[in-house]
């Protein structure tokens, strides 16, 4: 079995597309693999949230994710900070990390143009402690989507850096676990391009009925089709796209062939898909509001993530600090 690491940021809820996407295949992952997930809450300090915030998206991201199907049981799920290992980890890491490399990290120069009054140096090493989040369980693998590649790359480099610095072969050099093609992209509800959480077309799995019909109403069309067999346009080809995956086949043959001979009207199209997704939603959302109010269970669930990670974490920065050489006396 191979080890999977994976970091969730905790700012914002799952939408659709992730649903489809990056959570079908952590479940996949966590049947066949020795998988770690965390919630990576020391990385969300670079935004400085507040207090009451920080407890409450880390709480509410991992009822998300508990709800859509994350087993505790087969994968090791905990929360970033109740691993200070990781931190020291990250400290001897910092040693080897140069200023120059750091500073040309597109995230590093994305955040700072994004957020130019904090600047911190918490966004410069965001890729050691990224790095140190793998390492530390000596993963074999991480998932990683477009806009971490980068980071797994710095990963690569730390890790490899590490052992030719100290003659060893210590740490295994992580291999980016690219879904590529199994990846089903979700479109968004504005015409083009995918869901996402900061494009504001999303639907969220915690949706209520009505913010979902008002979003799905609101939703990119065209003028219509004009002529029998005409092309669909991408905004009308998005909104089958989802239809595809919260309806009914007969649901969708029957309003694809109403594009074909003309006679669509995108109200009812709208409307129908706003109820689907209502009805698809409906238990995952219901999942999710019991899991984040049972303290009960998030607390065992946590303690339970801490104990394995702590094991795994323990033993590395044991056999790390041996061999840099810090002797007991
Ligand atoms: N940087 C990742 C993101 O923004 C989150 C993350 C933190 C992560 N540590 C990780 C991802 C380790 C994979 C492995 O999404």
């Amino acid at each position: 079995m191979e080890t999977v690491v994976s970091g969730i940021r905790p700012t914002g809820n799952l939408h659709l597309g992730n649903y489809f996407g990056a959570i079908k295949n952590f479940l996949k992952m966590q049947d066949n693999n020795n998988c770690f997930f965390f919630i990576a809450d020391y990385h969300s300090l670079t935004t400085h949230p507040t207090p009451e915030d920080l407890h409450g998206n880390v709480r509410q991201v991992l009822a998300e994710y508990l709800a859509v199907g994350l087993d505790p049981e087969k994968a090791t799920i905990y929360i970033q900070s109740d691993l200070p290992e990781v931190a020291e980890l990250t400290l001897l890491l910092n040693m080897n990390a140069y200023l120059g490399e750091l500073e040309r990290t597109t995230s590093f120069k994305d955040k700072a143009r994004q957020q130019p009054d904090n600047v911190n140096a918490g966004l410069l090493t965001y890729p050691v402690l990224m790095a140190a989040d793998i390492i530390i369980h000596h993963a074999a693998k991480v998932p990683v989507g477009k806009d971490q590649e980068q980071n797994l790359e710095m990963t690569r480099k730390f890790a490899a850096r590490f052992n030719r610095m100290y003659n060893v072969e210590y740490f295994p050099i992580p291999q980016p676990f690219n879904f590529g093609e199994a990846l089903v992209k979700i479109p968004g509800l504005d015409g083009s391009g995918k869901m996402g959480k900061s494009e504001g077309n999303g639907i969220f799995l915690i949706d209520e009925p009505s913010v979902i019909r008002k979003k799905v109403m609101k939703a990119v069309t065209d003028t219509g089709p004009t002529e029998l067999n005409s092309p669909v346009a991408e905004p009308i080809a998005n909104l089958f796209a989802i239809m595809s995956v919260v309806s009914k086949p007969e649901t969708l043959e029957f309003f694809k062939e109403q594009y074909v001979n003309c006679n669509i009207r995108y109200g009812d199209l709208k409307k129908q898909l706003a109820e689907d997704i209502i009805l698809f939603n409906e238990p995952i959302r219901e999942k999710i509001k019991e899991i984040a109010d049972n303290k009960d269970y998030l607390r065992k669930v946590v303690s339970m993530g801490k104990e394995k990670a702590h094991a795994s974490a323990s033993k590395t920065l044991k056999e790390v600090r041996e061999i840099i050489g810090f002797k007991p006396f």
